[in-house]
């Protein structure tokens, strides 16, 4: 095990020395460029871009479709926002056909729906004052994206749209609201909150290209390369792909040693998911998950005894109590039986631990992707989401 790791650092130090990014460049980009007019508009719904700075100077894209399409102009329904998972950006609730596709679904159904799109991703503008190209560009993780991206992103949906908002989360984007749901900053502008694949707890995942990538520790090896930025898109981070699967894990099928099998993925639609994703992401973003993993916690990020004390005043990371989130806030949650990063186990643990009992949709042969692209999920998924928000009070229009 000591020499693959050894190889493994030396093969990526000889590769990270010449890596040519194949990156977006994140600065602030023309409306051309946007999610709007790249995916949405021209499949005919109305499409608006917004832009939200964080308390930390990142700005945001975020996207709305006010109302259906149809040449109606109705009034908005209630608001929506839709949190997309790692690696990936708001297009992923676009990526699909118009029929099967939960943003243009909710759209159809008369919500007002908004797009969030977190730092470092495609849509997002950068930063008021920073550079990609700088290290602390990349120095965050999903904590942040939970006390910054979203709550800033929630604050703005409110404020424009003076009415509280329904929640869609997938994957990471479950961290950042279980973990922003748990302080007091956003949870009165949320009227009920829907999570697919809902992950707090890490301990139990599956995923054998996870489990690997954690077991040789790439993200400190990373880190130590000065490689904060992490990038798939990238030939560095094709190498990383191609060393952590040689000899160790079945890649032939990269997407289900990632994330489980997928029942329902087309294939035949692969060409267009990658024109966008994956995102790129924070080494530490990677760093904090892989602490949660390794110690089954859910908790802030840790920097060490010293870097604790001085950041947090204790030696040990706070926890984010999740019986904290207030029994009033309407949770549903749809999980999946072949989801090799939310695992059963780690959504039980979540669930036993809110106060309140959420309502469940456990789909048997779905894996982690599915919940987004699955060609099946509008009537698996998507239909019993919508029954759950007008039951809360959300639109009736269809
Ligand atoms: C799969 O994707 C192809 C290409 O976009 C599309 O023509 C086909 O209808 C999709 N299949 C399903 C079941 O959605």
């Amino acid at each position: 095990m000591g020499s693959s790791i050894a190889f493994l650092l030396i093969f990526l130090v000889f590769v990270g020395r010449s890596f040519c990014l194949a990156e977006w460049n994140l600065s602030r980009r023309s409306e051309s460029e946007g999610l709007c007019a790249q995916l949405i508009r021209p499949l005919g719904y109305p499409c608006e871009e917004h832009t939200v700075e964080t308390k930390d100077g990142f700005l945001l894209a975020v996207q709305r479709i006010p109302y259906s399409t149809g040449g109606i102009k109705v009034k908005p329904g209630p608001p929506i926002f839709l949190q997309h998972g790692l690696f990936q950006g708001g297009d992923t609730w676009f990526a699909n056909s118009v029929e099967e596709s939960l943003g243009f679904i909710l759209a159809n159904h008369g919500f007002d729906v908004w797009v969030g799109n977190v730092r470092g991703t495609r849509w997002s503008h950068g930063h008021i004052s920073l550079s990609e190209k700088e290290k602390a560009f990349w120095d965050w993780s999903w904590q942040e994206l939970a006390h910054y991206d979203l709550v800033d992103m929630i604050n703005y949906v409110y404020s424009m749209t003076n009415s509280k908002i329904f929640f869609v989360g997938h994957s990471q984007g479950t961290i950042m609201a279980l973990a922003a749901f748990t302080q007091p900053d956003i949870v009165h502008m949320v009227e009920a909150a829907a999570l697919l694949c809902p992950i707090s707890y890490l301990g139990h995942i599956t995923s054998h290209f996870v489990l690997r990538a954690v077991s040789v520790h790439i993200d400190q090896i990373l880190l130590g390369m000065g490689i904060h930025q992490l990038n798939f898109r990238s030939d560095m981070g094709v190498q990383i792909f191609d060393s952590l699967c040689d000899g160790h894990i079945d890649c032939s099928d990269l997407l289900s040693a990632i994330t489980g099998k997928n029942c329902c993925f087309n294939n035949s639609r692969v060409d267009t998911y990658l024109e966008y994703e994956p995102h790129a992401s924070s080494t530490k973003n990677f760093a904090h998950l892989f602490q949660m993993i390794r110690k089954d916690t859910f908790a802030m990020y840790d920097y060490g005894l010293l870097g604790n004390m001085k950041r947090y005043g204790h030696f040990r990371p706070p926890q984010y109590d999740l019986s904290e989130i207030p029994k009033s806030l309407p949770l549903w949650m749809a999980y999946g039986g072949s989801d090799a990063l939310a695992d059963l186990t780690d959504v039980e643990h979540t669930i036993k631990e809110l106060p309140s009992k959420p309502e469940l949709l456990y789909c048997e042969s779905y894996g982690h992707i599915d919940f987004i692209l699955s060609v099946k999920a509008k009537d698996d998924v998507y239909a019993k989401m919508i029954e759950f928000f007008r039951s809360q009070g959300g639109s009736n229009s269809y």
